[in-house]
């Protein structure tokens, strides 16, 4: 018993981190594309200009997949390539960049999971108040729409949003990433009303233009917090840090799991945050919590890390410090694999639909060796470790259904730039090469045998 016969294993990236192609074709500029022309905003001033100039190679990257037997591909849609100005004109060449992914993709039997929004919306939209704009909602209808008529008679799989906890938390209220922003917490609170809004009536719209039948979720992230042991106090003690609100309203408040999958699958906020935010709350009209609770297929969650909890003699969440010098990764994320378990049975017991990590990998030092070849066995450690937690959850009854590692290519790791490499795969971008590292063949081995090897 392990993984079911039908589980999938994948790869993932986003549109601004591998694409490239900024300017070409008709592409309307993103607000990555602005604010990376901002002085001191990102590591040595990189951008995506190029990046892994994924728009002109994606037929090699398609066939790098198939050489590593990756089964499917998360990929997200630049909503600006596709409309140039967020809404109204269509840009043809943009969408059949999209279009010809998916061809590509499917021929090479490979199963497209496409997500609507990764993080590079429109500048144009951005000028027009972006998600404080009460039209933002009917904006990412209308786009979902365009793209649904497209592709949906090949991609059967579609996620809304990507994170929100970044893009909201970090865009708008920690400006460490574009558009770079401090707004206030009854600002941000009401954009991410818009944005569950927004998820909502793109769900509406899939299921209304749909060629055929189609699978919808969402993919949140957040720290996943794991017990010390098995004891009930710590197991429940570790689920309270994860679902409760924070008691105090902080910068990084959109950094937690219920304000955002609460309304979406439940219908409501939670009550603890409902408490917290009473000053700030933005309106929320009759008819919404429905519309944010369309009913969907699967819950993606995004895991890279989470904290160690005991219960203290009341049950409260104590989180226990790190022993000097434990494990760590490049971008020193600290290295907890138990939160492949732990975080989808809490997620699954609590929202009780299946789970698909939507991401999971870490950044390394990766050099080409003297030999040629990309030695990551820091990767391949950190694989295995979350893996195997991974299975036992699916060991343990938990509905898990796939598995997206981050990411297919090294890429352009936001305020990060270039430095950090998450990659299967790794990109010299002095001229483009591709090399697969020894995790590519390791996952590929992983595949082969559905997990038996973990
Ligand atoms: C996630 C993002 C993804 C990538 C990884 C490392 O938060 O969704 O784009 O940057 O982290």
């Amino acid at each position: 018993m392990g993984f079911s016969n039908n589980f999938v294993w994948g790869v993932a990236t986003s549109s601004y981190q591998i694409e490239g192609a900024a300017y070409e074709d008709g592409k309307g500029l993103s607000i990555w594309d602005v604010y990376c022309t901002q002085p001191d905003r990102i590591f040595e001033g990189h951008h995506g200009e190029v990046a892994c100039d994924h728009y002109h190679r994606y037929k090699e990257d398609v066939q790098l997949m198939k050489e590593m037997g990756i089964k499917a591909y998360r990929f997200s849609i630049s909503w600006p390539r596709v409309l140039p100005k967020g809404i109204g004109e269509v840009n043809k060449a943009g969408l059949d960049f999209y279009d010809k992914l998916v061809d590509a993709l499917i021929e090479a039997n490979i199963e497209p999971y496409v997500t609507l929004f990764h993080w590079d919306l429109p500048y144009e939209l951005h000028k027009r108040g972006g998600w404080m704009n009460p039209d933002s909602p009917s904006w990412f209808a209308e786009y979902t729409k365009v793209v649904v008529e497209r592709l949906s008679d090949r991609v059967k799989n579609f996620i809304t949003f990507n994170e929100p906890q970044c893009f909201i938390g970090f865009g708008y209220s920690q400006g460490r990433h574009a558009p770079g922003l401090k707004q206030s917490v009854r600002d941000t609170l009401a954009m991410a009303h818009n944005v569950l809004l927004a998820h909502g009536y793109s769900v509406k719209t899939i299921r209304k233009y749909a060629k055929g039948e189609v699978k919808i979720g969402f993919a949140p992230t957040g720290s996943m917090n794991y017990p010390c042991s098995e004891r009930k106090e710590d197991i429940e003690a570790a689920r309270h840090s994860i679902f409760d609100m924070p008691k105090e309203i902080r910068e990084d408040w959109a950094w937690n799991v219920t304000w955002w999958s609460d309304p979406i699958f439940w219908g409501h906020y939670p009550q603890d945050g409902l408490k917290l935010f009473k000053d700030y709350l933005p309106k929320i009209n009759e008819g919404d919590m429905e519309i944010i609770s369309q009913p969907i297929d699967f819950l993606g969650q995004n895991i890279y890390t989470g904290k160690e909890v005991k219960a203290d003699e009341n049950g409260e969440a104590i989180y226990l410090t790190r022993n000097e010098g434990s494990p760590k990764t490049a971008l020193s994320w600290p290295i907890t694999p138990k939160a492949l378990y732990w975080g989808p049975r809490f997620l699954y017991e609590r929202y009780k639909k299946p789970i698909y990590i939507t991401e999971n990998g870490l950044s390394c030092h990766d050099v080409i060796s003297v030999d040629g070849q990309v030695h990551d066995p820091n990767r391949i450690d950190f694989l295995h470790r979350y893996l195997r937690e991974f299975k036992r959850a699916a060991e343990d009854g938990i509905e898990v259904a796939g598995y997206f590692q981050w990411s297919l290519l090294d890429n352009f790791e936001w305020h990060s730039g270039y430095a950090e490499r998450f990659g299967i795969v790794f990109v010299d971008y002095q001229n483009q090469k591709r090399i697969i590292k020894d995790s590519g063949y390791w996952y590929k081995s992983v595949i082969e045998t559905n997990g038996e090897i973990l």
